[in-house]
């Protein structure tokens, strides 16, 4: 019999809206203003400021095949991402993405975006691992950059497009939990943290654009607020969550603080050394070197250390140079890092190399969706039935795009190419102004069950403990390398630490600006993340892009090229299916590109 769900008195304030995002990241933004654009009436919630998201912190730029600096085709760019994904992405979705890059920053660039120009005043494109022409033969110069703070500079314009077009936003919110019923999603239940009111926001669609959830890590380069919100409140709403075992490292954080030095650096020029000077890429990928993908850099960088030849008193991190690059090219093209690097290493970059580690910076995986933005929840009779009413786009969606491994540059085009492709499918299926049907009486009661549980709780347990506990278990039996014994200890040890949620307890109850719940909150929706990537990474018994098993080192197409699917409870035991990778590009303008061997 299910428990009956105690209904605690909060006062709830209603909003209806044609479409609601959740998040106001580069997919949330650019989401939210489409659908503003097209007639929608469409609220945008997010947790921090608009321009605080964590987009803001990406460097490099985001790809696309303009060709401006170079000879450039979509379809080299959909090789390289096919390739790059290790097989396991989508290639109808990679086709849609590589295509529509060309137009989606086009379009960017006439909203305003600040990109840098070269002397002919076309946008500035830059080299970046994995991004070849002529399939595999030649280097291509596609990653379209505003100096090394593309990323900021792409929030900012697409927040200006969402209050053009007035788009509502609902600022400092935190997204509780879906609204739900008979399989649909109806809306969303959140919290204001400015003045503590319970809010329900009813829509026809529901957009997750909620970001990753790099925070279940011990070092990683996401910001404090990358606790995967969106993809925890799927899990609790019963749907599945793709191929989380996918976890990419970048192989340049800073040594000690995990903030991200640009593979931009090495596009520029820079170069990795190990402590006997030698610049070891060389040795592990003779064609890419340097600017091989990041799952090959990561392993290489590691496989140095492990054998004696990292750097430092330690031995325990690598070298990156830029010291030899002309200080012009620093200072126009790369001015953050070079301030990133003085205050977090105390390094002035032309005159010393950075100390650098691999560090966690992207999940592959996430809420299944199409390549029109759905939610997917696979069943016996249809691997990619859609859920009604619920899209995911961004860091938050596995749609999937990047497989088992992203290429770098490729995670900004996914935020724009896929915010905008929901806005278009929201309109095919919204007509403005439909009205709503009335939500079931109970819809906000297992939200607010949850909320007023954290709340309330008894105290032997701190959050801040908890969370190290699961940060430090991810890092050390969820890393660049991983073994079947190494992982079933860290879900021994998760499965400890998930008995101890019933204990989290917070000492402030109030309900403005209550930041210890907020962080409690988090810690609850990483947990489920954090089961559902190393149940996931013990289930897959191959190596494939970022997912390295020592004891299974080859990758086998025949048994494992399949998305593995998790559906994670309430008591943090899971249930794993799979669903097919789509082989089939959308269009008869390129065939499929059948598995090959990588070679770099
Ligand atoms: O290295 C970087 O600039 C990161 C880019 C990315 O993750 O796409």
């Amino acid at each position: 019999m299910a428990a009956e769900v105690q209904k605690p008195a909060y006062e709830i304030i209603d909003h209806s809206y044609d479409v609601v995002v959740v998040g106001a990241g580069g997919a949330g933004l650019r989401a939210t203003f489409g659908m503003a654009e097209k007639g929608l009436k469409t609220a945008c919630i997010s947790k921090v400021f608009p321009t605080r998201s964590h987009t803001v912190a990406a460097q490099g730029g985001v790809s696309a095949s303009l060709g401006n600096m170079g000879e450039d085709d979509w379809r080299w760019h959909m090789y390289d991402t096919v390739k790059g994904s290790d097989w396991l992405g989508d290639q109808d979705a990679i086709e849609y993405m590589c295509r529509e890059a060309v137009p989606a920053i086009i379009e960017l660039e006439h909203y305003g975006l600040p990109f840098s120009r070269t002397e002919e005043g076309k946008i500035y494109q830059r080299a970046f691992g994995g991004m070849t022409t002529h399939y595999g033969k030649g280097r291509a110069y596609r990653t379209c950059a505003a100096a090394d703070r593309t990323g900021h500079a792409m929030l900012h314009t697409l927040y200006q497009q969402a209050v053009k077009h007035q788009a509502e936003f609902f600022v400092e919110y935190i997204a509780l939990d879906l609204i739900m019923e008979d399989g649909a999603c109806r809306g969303v239940i959140c919290w204001n943290l400015d003045d503590g009111t319970i809010h329900r926001f009813r829509a026809h669609q529901t957009v997750l654009a909620t970001g990753g959830y790099g925070r279940a890590y011990f070092s990683c380069t996401s910001a404090h607020t990358c606790t995967g919100d969106g993809n925890a409140m799927v899990t609790r709403a019963g749907l599945p969550l793709q191929d989380m075992e996918f976890v990419q490292f970048h192989p340049t954080g800073i040594y000690g603080a995990g903030c991200l030095i640009t593979e931009g650096v090495r596009g520029e020029g820079g170069y990795l050394t190990n402590s006997e000077g030698e610049r070891f890429m060389e040795r592990y990928a003779p064609s890419a070197k340097d600017l091989a993908s990041r799952d090959v850099v990561s392993r290489s960088m590691t496989i140095e250390i492990r054998e004696g030849r990292g750097v430092g008193p330690n031995q325990d991190h690598i070298h990156l140079h830029l010291e030899h690059l002309d200080p012009s090219v620093i200072h126009e093209r790369l001015p953050g890092i070079a301030e990133t690097a003085k205050i977090f290493a105390d390094v002035d970059v032309t005159k010393e190399a950075i100390p650098v580690l691999p560090t966690v910076h992207y999940n592959m995986g996430g809420v299944p969706t199409n390549h029109r933005c759905e939610v997917v929840n696979p069943t016996a009779d249809d691997p990619d039935a859609v859920v009604p009413g619920l899209m995911a786009i961004g860091e938050a969606a596995c749609v999937s795009v990047h497989g088992a491994n992203r290429l770098g540059s490729n995670s900004l085009l996914d935020l724009v190419v896929f915010g905008r492709a929901a806005a278009i499918r929201a309109r095919e299926l919204v007509e403005p102004g439909r009205n709503h049907k009335e939500l079931p009486k109970d819809s906000a009661d297992a939200a607010l069950a949850r909320f007023d549980r954290v709340r309330h709780n008894g105290q032997e347990v701190r959050t801040a403990d908890l969370r190290l506990e699961m940060q430090r278990t991810m890092q050390n039996n969820c890393a660049v390398f991983r073994t079947g014994e190494v992982l079933e200890e860290g879900k021994a040890k998760l499965t400890e630490s998930w008995g101890k949620l019933t204990g989290l307890g917070v000492d402030d109850k109030s309900m403005i600006w209550n930041s210890d719940l907020v962080e409690t909150l988090e810690l609850d929706n990483l947990m489920y993340q954090a089961v559902a990537t190393m149940h996931s990474a013990v289930n897959r018994q191959e190596s494939r892009g970022a997912h390295a098993r020592e004891d299974y080192p080859d990758r086998d197409d025949g048994e494992w090229m399949k998305h593995s699917v998790i559906w994670v409870d309430e008591k943090g035991d899971s249930n794993i299916g799979y669903r097919p990778v789509h082989l089939n590009p959308l269009s008869n303008e390129i065939q499929s590109i059948p598995p090959q061997k990588r070679v770099y």
